[in-house]
């Protein structure tokens, strides 16, 4: 069928337990969030044209320059999008326009950079009616995420595919399925945060107490083990147990922030059954899981005053769709 237009969608993500230790090995538990990036491919001028929701300047990219994309040494959001879209569409001529909005906040560490690339190559293959299995798109988001961040896990592009629950391990990817509703609060502090630094300090500290480490690392490990016995049975409350557990140890290693505590001392003090920081640390996001979200909007309007952005949100089974369907 002959389409002028097409769309695609793809979710962000949080990381539920195993942060920092799963760089040692350890299992983490990442999930899909109902928080998602939007793309509609329409067919437009020679060249790209990428437009995003809120933001007054396009980008665009005459034909020239969509061939010298490759030879550029530090690569914008937009350039990975561009290497994708010269991927996609093989032929001598371009003309494409992008349109972009995305319900994940940027830079807070919750995917949103492999949820655009994924949702992107899912609304070119809708328009141009081109059959990607899930793994292939998971790979090329993977290409486009490591042209903007160097050396990712690939937690982000995975999520954004597959959605729902993974576990990752030493590089294997594990389907856990999402039986139970998973309320969830999360607070971006604002504070920027440096993932690479934050990876470098835990090691550094694992240098110089090597045995210490190595025993906060297993027990981690054991915790990322626990939280996923807990997510599929639907025991929330022991859920929370853990999470409040591994952001003791998270601390311990010294990768909290003294603003990111007080946020996830309050969130308990609200009712959490567990919250912890979220991703590196350092700054970025906080989770609280909640029993319900019943009375979330009380919630939010106390922590604005913090001047926090809140999320109220809940994990989502939903990742990559072409055209508004699952492949
Ligand atoms: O900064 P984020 O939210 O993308 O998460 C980093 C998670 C770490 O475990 C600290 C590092 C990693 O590569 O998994």
């Amino acid at each position: 069928m002959d389409k002028s237009v097409g769309y695609g969608s793809a979710p962000g993500k949080v990381i539920i337990s195993g942060d920092h230790s799963v760089v040692y090995g350890y299992p983490a538990l990442a999930t899909a969030l109902n928080l998602r990036c939007h793309v509609i491919a329409a067919l437009g001028e020679i060249g790209l044209e990428i437009a995003v929701e809120n933001m007054s300047e396009g980008y665009t990219y005459s034909m020239n320059e969509l061939e010298g994309i490759n030879q550029g040494k530090k690569f914008s959001i937009f350039d990975s999008l561009a290497m994708l879209v010269t991927t996609l569409i093989p032929t001598a001529e371009i003309a494409i326009k992008l349109d972009i909005s995305s319900e994940i906040p940027i830079s807070a560490g919750l995917g949103s950079s492999a949820a655009v690339a994924v949702a992107t190559i899912a609304a070119i293959a809708d328009l141009f009616d081109l059959k990607f299995t899930k793994e292939e798109i998971s790979s090329m988001a993977f290409e486009s995420e490591k042209m903007i961040h160097g050396n990712p896990s690939g937690i982000d592009n995975s999520i954004a595919t597959w959605g729902g629950l993974l576990v990752f391990e030493d590089g294997n990817i594990e389907k856990k399925e999402l039986t139970h509703k998973m309320p969830l609060i999360i607070i971006n502090s604002k504070i920027a945060r440096d993932t690479k630094r934050l990876v470098a300090s835990v090691a550094m500290l694992k240098e110089n107490h090597d045995r210490v480490m190595g025993s906060l690392l297993t027990t981690m490990g054991t915790i990322t083990q626990q939280v996923i016995i807990e997510v599929e049975s639907g025991n929330m409350k022991k859920m929370g147990e853990l999470m409040n557990m591994n952001q003791g140890l998270l601390e311990a290693i010294n990768v909290s922030h003294p603003f990111l505590s007080k946020l996830i001392w309050e969130l308990k003090e609200m009712g959490a059954l567990g919250a912890k920081l979220t991703g590196a640390g350092g700054g970025g996001c906080m989770i609280a899981l909640f029993e319900s979200l019943d009375n979330s909007d009380m919630i939010k309007a106390k922590l604005m005053k913090l001047g926090v952005d809140v999320i109220i949100t809940e994990a989502s089974p939903t990742g990559v769709l072409i055209g508004r369907k699952d492949i």
